[in-house]
């Protein structure tokens, strides 16, 4: 691999500046997007509830509130309905978090509903070890879920203690028991696992892996730890603080311990080969995400829903959808994103560009993809360019870097709500005070996590 840490900032730098117009999101009223015109659609379904906050994730979540949870998920079968009116149609469902799995008897139905209404048969599940239950993941098969995918993070019990996740989901042995239980019940079942923290040595990242290969699960994802100004405070408080010098070490290792019976579906995901399906962000060109805190992109226009989960019940009570804020991307970015995400998923097909943003795509990137190929990162073949080893490793650092620049939207918007927010699983209150949770929700079935609390969400 020919790299050099000047290479990776200077690429970082310009990525930076050629993507800083993505995110210029303005308010908007809330009404059914239209229907994209070409491409596949996917649905993507966010549920924000977790039983503990993870002192690394900047995700859209709250702690678990039964009553609150159950409302929500009322709310989002609204919205469901909504899209469906419009005339939506999907290939397929995401419900990620947060973590779908806090309330299995609604999960199942949202999962029913959406299987009635669009025929989805792909049907993929966010979890964490401690739902790997036999019973719930006989229902979860039951209700047609196709790919099953797991917060594991680390099988290394020091880093869980310091992700302050033992105590809730589980020792790595735990872990690895119930995935080895599960391996085989889904199609596809994914492991996350998270590289390059602070404490973590190459070494347990190679066991890591070697434990992973070992479990009869036929999917890995692999993220590098991520940050935002939200939790970066807490997260070096609990993890320490990353060093990117180490990225590169740590993708090699993914490189040589997952070829050659993995194949990459993208920069970070590796299926085992002729198994599984790909994560959706690649494997389909227009997504609708609906729930509080969810982003759409469609033909072009990119679309974010409330961060307030009461606002969010308020306008699909309305019968809006919820979003709030649009930004349809210039000609320029349209292009670019479609860049990214078509060489995050591995390559670029020469007659897609050409058919999706007419011949114009070639010249108005051609100093990109004159770049990625003069450093060794595509190379041309019949079709048009493939993402070699080194391309893999810089389409990593690009998507997260992208990733963190989503965390600071999102850390904006969740600061106008941090109150309510931060509500969510607070101790019921006495009799005589205000609930700090709106439209009435009590969380008397969710007590308060014994791990700390986020200092700022
Ligand atoms: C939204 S979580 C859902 C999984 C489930 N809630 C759990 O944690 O067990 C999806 C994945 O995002 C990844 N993730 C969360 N925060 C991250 C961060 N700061 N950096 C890198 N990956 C992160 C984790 O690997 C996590 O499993
Ligand atoms: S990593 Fe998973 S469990 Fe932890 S806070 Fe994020 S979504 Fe919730």
């Amino acid at each position: 691999m020919i790299h050099s840490t000047f290479i990776d900032s200077a690429l970082i730098r310009i990525f930076r500046f050629r993507t800083r117009g993505f995110l210029r999101m303005a308010e908007s009223d809330g009404a059914v997007p239209p229907v994209p015109r070409e491409g596949g659609c996917y649905l993507y379904v966010h549920i924000p509830f977790c039983e503990v906050l993870c002192p690394f994730c900047s995700f859209h979540r709250v702690q678990h509130c039964h009553e609150a949870a159950v409302r929500y998920f009322a709310a989002l079968r609204a919205e469901i309905w909504h899209y469906q009116h419009a005339g939506f149609k999907f290939d397929g469902v995401y419900f990620g978090g947060g973590t779908p799995t806090t309330e299995p008897d609604e999960l199942i139905e949202t999962i029913g509903l959406v299987k009635r209404l669009f025929g989805v048969r792909e049907i993929s599940v966010e979890t964490n070890p401690k739902d790997l239950q036999p019973a719930l993941l006989g229902r979860l098969r039951e209700a047609g879920v196709t790919r099953l995918s797991v917060g594991v993070q680390s099988f290394d019990d020091t880093l869980l203690r310091e992700m302050e996740r033992y105590e809730k989901y589980g020792s790595g042995a735990d872990t690895a028991e119930r995935i080895r239980a599960a391996a085989g019940m889904f199609p596809t079942l994914n492991v996350d696992l998270i590289f390059n923290q602070a404490h973590q040595t190459l070494e347990s990242f190679e066991r890591d892996l070697d434990l992973f290969r070992s479990l009869g699960a036929n999917q890995v994802s692999c993220y590098p730890l991520m940050t935002a100004p939200s939790v970066a405070r807490r997260m070096e408080g609990a993890m320490g603080a990353p060093d990117r010098g180490r990225l590169r070490q740590f993708f090699r290792i993914i490189l040589r311990k997952l070829q050659p019976d993995f194949t990459a579906s993208s920069a970070w995901c590796f299926t085992k080969r002729g198994q599984g399906s790909d994560e959706y962000i690649v494997a389909s060109e227009n997504y609708v995400g609906v729930g509080s805190g969810a982003f759409s992109y469609l033909d072009g226009t990119l679309y974010a829903t409330s961060f307030s989960l009461a606002a969010y019940e308020e306008r699909i009570a309305q019968g809006r959808t919820g979003i709030v804020t649009s930004h349809r991307l210039s000609e320029g970015d349209r292009m670019r994103y479609a860049l990214l995400v078509r060489m995050f998923g591995l390559g670029l097909d020469r007659e897609w560009a050409r058919r999706r943003h007419g011949r114009k795509f070639f010249w108005r990137l051609w100093g990109e993809l004159r770049t990625l190929e003069l450093l060794g990162a595509a190379r041309r073949n019949a079709r048009g360019w493939v993402l070699t080893e080194d391309g893999m490793y810089w389409l990593m650092l690009m998507m997260s870097e992208f990733l963190e620049s989503v965390n600071g939207y999102r850390d904006a918007m969740r600061a106008h709500v941090h109150e309510e927010l931060e509500a969510y699983g607070k101790p019921a209150p006495s009799q005589t005070e205000p609930h700090p949770v709106p439209m009435g929700v009590t969380c008397m079935e969710s007590p308060a996590p014994a791990g700390p609390r986020l200092t700022r969400t």
